[in-house]
């Protein structure tokens, strides 16, 4: 909906008339020539389909074409490759700091506080030359990772592995720390997925929070900050944590069409389902989906397929809304036995390409994000 602004309030009149869209809904905030997301399913990081990039690209390769413009040369990316591994490690303080945090802090508060923390540290803090830029999203990239898998190891008394798996890519690595384990191929591959899947959304709220804080010329750091907060909320990155327990919940995929009708009928949200832009699906969705039916195959575990089907048909017969990319990336981190408290963290530690990217690109043709408001309060009066 669109409203004019009302001209009888007794304010400073603009110059033009302005629109008012609640929600910011199809306003066009700012230029980018990072991402295009196509309403009618369609996600382009640069000019290359997302399907593309998810099917024959590395998480690397993805990063570094959302930073420079342009996919690297082989040397490029393995130099890229290298220098995350080499920057993964954690300053002493940090490391000590992740020891001293609550036993329940959820993972995605730990990593807010850690990557707040280590701004310090960063020898360019203030510098937000290009240079000096796309040189701390290379730490960033590299340390939002090592934030989260030693958070949840400390959490759950247990070593940080941050060294483990120098001459892996960086999404196996970040299971090979998390977990332990070193990934086999296909839990490798799933990884890359999920992190090239979820590594731009164009103007989305997290994105458009870290434009705004570097608008202000604030560093790299204070608009991750923010955007990982912004982040947190379960009408953005929480829906992927919430969307397991909807599943779960649903338990079979006979039980969908009431569960549904029972949670519309008490005006609930379905986590996973609907979307600001897209409004004929997710261009994500087949990718992930594909991927869910593949895993559950493999592990016999086919009912996370199922039940989700279920679950899409029955809210688009009943509401007309489509599933998002969260419904599906939940039980797909799920099958890879990741715990569901981690599936927010795990879009942060593949989202912050995108938003180093976004604060890059704000830097370098800044103008200060500062919108107005539809004033509603009281007219003006006389203090008596
Ligand atoms: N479950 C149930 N109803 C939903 C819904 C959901 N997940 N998402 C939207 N709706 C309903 C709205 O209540 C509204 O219903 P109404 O017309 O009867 O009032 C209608 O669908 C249109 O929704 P709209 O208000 O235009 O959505 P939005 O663009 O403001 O919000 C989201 C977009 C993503 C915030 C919203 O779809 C949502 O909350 N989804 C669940 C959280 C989620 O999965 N987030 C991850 C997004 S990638």
């Amino acid at each position: 909906m669109t409203l004019a602004l009302s001209s009888e309030l007794a304010m400073p009149t603009p110059t033009a008339p302005q629109a008012y869209s609640p929600g910011l809904e199809g306003i066009i905030a700012g230029e980018s020539a990072i991402c295009q997301v196509d309403p009618n399913a369609g996600l382009v990081y640069r000019g290359y389909d997302v399907h593309d990039l998810a099917a024959r690209s590395t998480f690397e390769d993805v990063a570094w074409l959302l930073l420079h413009g342009q996919l690297p040369t082989a040397a490029e990316s393995e130099a890229f490759r290298q220098s995350l591994a080499a920057a993964s490690p954690l300053p002493d303080p940090i490391k000590q700091a992740l020891a001293l945090f609550p036993k329940n802090m959820h993972s995605i508060d730990a990593l807010r506080t850690g990557v707040s923390m280590l701004a310090p540290f960063d020898p360019q803090l203030d510098d937000n030359s290009h240079a000096a830029n796309i040189a701390k999203s290379m730490r960033l990239i590299a340390r939002v990772s090592s934030i989260i898998t030693a958070a949840q190891r400390v959490r759950t008394g247990q070593e940080p592995l941050i060294a483990l798996g120098e001459n892996l890519p960086h999404p196996a690595r970040f299971f090979f720390t998390l977990t332990g384990r070193e990934p086999q191929a296909w839990q490798s591959t799933a990884m890359n997925t999920i992190f090239t899947l979820y590594a731009e959304h164009d103007f989305n709220a997290s994105t458009f929070s870290a434009r705004v804080t570097a608008s202000t010329l604030a560093d790299i750091y204070a608009a991750v900050t923010s955007a990982i907060g912004t982040l947190k909320g379960p009408l953005h990155g929480g829906a992927n944590e919430a969307a397991i327990h909807v599943l779960e919940e649903v338990a079979t995929p006979d039980r969908a069409d009431a569960w549904v009708a029972d949670r519309l009928a008490r005006h609930e949200k379905i986590m996973g389902f609907g979307h600001r832009v897209y409004r004929t699906g997710d261009s994500r969705v087949p990718v992930m989906r594909n991927l869910l039916k593949q895993l559950g195959d493999q592990l016999h575990q086919p009912h996370w397929h199922a039940n989700a089907g279920a679950l899409e048909a029955a809210v688009l017969k009943q509401k007309g809304l489509y599933a998002n990319v969260d419904l599906y990336a939940a039980p797909v981190l799920h099958l890879l036995g990741i715990p569901a408290e981690l599936n927010t963290s795990i879009f942060a530690a593949a989202r912050i390409a995108g938003w180093c990217a976004h604060v890059t690109e704000q830097h370098d043709h800044n103008r200060l994000i500062r919108p107005r408001s539809l004033y509603t309060g009281p007219a003006p009066r006389k203090l008596q």
